[in-house]
């Protein structure tokens, strides 16, 4: 994708606006080594590329606040021999250009360079305890400037944590990540309406991972964004279930928890839905109580709402309907207070969603849950995950249950961004189709 880079130039103004005089350094992730001499897929670090747009590796952005703000790149050289192997790099001339800096570097000046740029600034931030070889190099640089105390020279003596500033930034979307969202939740989208339809007994979990990976890349997305969970049974149960091997049985349903990264993005879909393509009588009541825990649980996000206002929206509508169908016994108020409904639905109804699919920003703020404002996006996901025991009707042993979609706070609600079959009728009718 071409970089639009008078974005992450504004960003990086943003932040060094915040932060006042000093120095922030902020790395790209590192390759890693998978077996061998094979890597993972090459995935950049998310803070990093929010403020830069750049996709290589080894690359270290610096932002020198103060009077005379800066904007530093450090990445890698040109070198014909890597890019016949590996493909193309920028290196430090072009990447200033193009990346709207001030000044580039090459990579392996970066312990040479950054004790002289650290010399006589109040403060640096970085991302602290993250990975120690970085703390470790950055305690190098402070040491480095020290060591010139006699000819005048001071270090930085207030560490700061470089997340105080960029995860509130990260965690209200700008309109450029409102697009790459709504692209990664549109591919994803499309994923689990194929998925569906290509769902029938005898198939296996792998099989229809399958399908959901193909209409990621054929969709135009980088990648998964998380391991996909295609769990069909008493697997739904497993919350984090990825070994998605098992034969697909008729009667049984199946959930599909997976979605692609685009632009660098997240989406994060969660669909629950019929093996055979017909919902048991059971099967429909856990699924109608799910979903009514999620719109529930939706019309709880708009401005003015606060964090934990959907959660316990989905907690209530799903204690009373689990009293309902005898799952649980007792008085509604009781069994939310004594935290009996996590039997059976132990996990949160979201998160920030971005490009970590878990995204940067905190929950609570002064002890207190953050209020919803527009730009913020999230997940809105209840489930309902029913072992077998003898204490449990026995239609419902082993269906478990998640819904789970995206939706970014508007001025007067929200809007959901993610929209595959999902009523029962809807889900019935697109897998006939
Ligand atoms: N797929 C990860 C989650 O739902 O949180
Ligand atoms: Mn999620
Ligand atoms: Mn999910």
């Amino acid at each position: 994708m071409q970089p639009d880079t008078a974005i992450y130039r504004a960003r990086r103004e943003r932040v060094i606006a915040e932060m006042g005089e000093g120095v922030m350094v902020i790395a790209t992730a590192a390759e890693v080594p998978r077996n061998r001499d094979t890597h993972y897929p090459y995935r950049h670090d998310s803070y990093f590329y929010w403020l830069t747009g750049f996709t290589e590796p080894e690359a270290v952005v610096v932002l020198v606040g103060g009077a005379e703000p800066r904007h530093i790149l450090f990445c890698r050289e040109r070198n014909e021999e890597r890019e016949i192997w590996d493909g193309f790099r920028y290196g430090p001339a072009a990447a200033r250009e193009v990346f709207a800096f001030d000044e580039t570097f090459a990579f392996d000046t970066l312990d040479a360079e950054l004790p002289r740029l650290l010399e006589n600034q109040p403060q640096l931030a970085y991302i602290i305890g993250r990975e120690m070889a970085w703390d470790t190099q950055v305690m190098g640089w402070l040491n480095a400037v020290r060591a010139k105390a006699r000819s005048g020279v001071h270090a930085p003596v207030r560490l700061v944590d470089a997340r105080v500033w960029l995860d509130e930034m990260r965690l209200i979307k700008d309109g450029h990540e409102l697009v790459m969202m709504r692209r990664a939740a549109e591919i994803s989208t499309r994923a689990h309406g194929i998925a569906m339809r290509a769902t029938r007994p005898g198939r296996h979990e792998y099989e229809i991972e399958a399908e959901m990976l193909c209409a990621f890349r054929s969709g135009g997305a980088e990648a998964p964004a998380y391991t996909s969970i295609v769990a069909s049974g008493a697997n739904a149960c497993v919350l984090h279930y990825v070994f998605n091997n098992q034969p697909l049985a008729d009667g049984d349903l199946l959930l599909i928890d997976a979605a692609a990264e685009f632009g660098s993005y997240a989406a994060d879909i969660t669909r629950t839905f019929p093996v055979n393509g017909r919902f048991s009588a059971a099967q429909k009541d856990v699924y109608e109580l799910v979903l009514a825990a999620q719109a529930a649980a939706i019309a709880a996000v708009r401005p003015g709402a606060v964090w934990n206002d959907p959660h316990e929206a989905a907690v209530r509508v799903l204690t009373a309907g689990m009293v309902d169908l005898g799952l649980l016994h007792g008085a509604v108020d009781g069994l939310i207070e004594s935290e009996a409904y996590k039997r059976f639905y132990m996990h949160r109804t979201g998160h920030w969603l971005g490009m970590d699919v878990h995204d940067a920003g905190d929950y609570k703020v002064h002890g207190a849950w953050r209020s919803f404002v527009p730009g913020m996006t999230l997940t809105v996901e209840p489930g309902l995950y029913i072992r077998a025991a003898d204490d449990v009707p026995a239609a419902f042993h082993n269906i478990g249950i998640r819904v789970e979609d995206d939706v970014a706070v508007t001025a007067d609600g929200c809007e959901v961004l993610t929209t595959p079959p999902k009523t029962v009728a809807e889900i019935e009718a697109w897998m006939r189709g």
